[in-house]
């Protein structure tokens, strides 16, 4: 009989709490606080953490009624003060999952470690390929005929987490970066909505690079 194999990490089963760190327009964001009010929807965005007070996606969440903070670099003394008032202004919503959407910043261990295998991201790219804050453009300057989405568990690196899910979206001739980036943006916000609901309603186990949800 040959020994068992090492028990798998047990299951992160989030309860639909949702904090959701943004930067910009918050596209994301405005499909996930569509999706809460839907009946059945498992999950909900109970407040939105942005680095800048100019952040689309404040105004967003302020007209679904959602609190928000503003955690602009500017107002801490260097980066790990920046780190943990990250930190503390996401536990303030006391989220079950972290859901970072198009949030142009890396996370640190002040909240890695505070929410483990709980913070996701949405990346405009089929990872590993065009990590980064270009990854459209870096696709079309590649010449890559076929990019996409891709959901990740966030850990210490720049877009190198875990998979969770992705979807491939064609480079037609001609797409600029901001055409291509409007289609993708079309398949991200379906992906994100579908796995935010699939994770916090079957729970996510990651062992080594393998994510399984359910
Ligand atoms: C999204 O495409 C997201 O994947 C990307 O920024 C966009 C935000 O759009 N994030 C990154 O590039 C992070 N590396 P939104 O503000 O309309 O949701």
């Amino acid at each position: 009989m040959s020994a068992p194999d090492a028990p798998p990490r047990p299951a992160t089963r989030s309860g639909g709490r949702l904090v959701v760190l943004v930067s910009g327009a918050g596209s994301n964001l405005a499909a996930l606080l569509a999706a809460h009010d839907r009946p059945g929807y498992p999950a909900r965005v109970v407040g939105v953490v942005a680095d800048r007070a100019s952040a689309g996606g404040l105004e967003l969440a302020r007209r679904a009624g959602v609190p928000t903070a503003v955690v602009a670099p500017a107002d801490f003394a260097d980066r790990a003060a920046w780190d943990a008032g990250v930190a503390e202004a996401i536990a303030v919503f006391r989220p079950d999952l972290v859901v970072s959407a198009g949030f142009m910043r890396i996370l640190g261990a002040a909240v890695l470690d505070r929410w483990p295998g709980r913070v996701v991201n949405t990346h405009p790219a089929l990872l590993p390929s065009f990590p980064g804050a270009h990854a459209v453009r870096d696709a079309l300057a590649f010449g890559a005929k076929v990019t996409g989405c891709t959901l990740h568990v966030v850990d210490a690196g720049v877009d190198t987490g875990p998979v969770i899910a992705q979807v491939a979206v064609a480079v037609e001739p001609g797409d600029d970066e901001a055409g291509l980036h409007e289609r993708i943006k079309v398949a991200e916000r379906a992906l994100l909505v579908d796995w935010v609901a699939r994770v916090v309603a079957g729970g996510m186990r990651v062992d080594g690079r393998v994510v399984t949800v359910g």
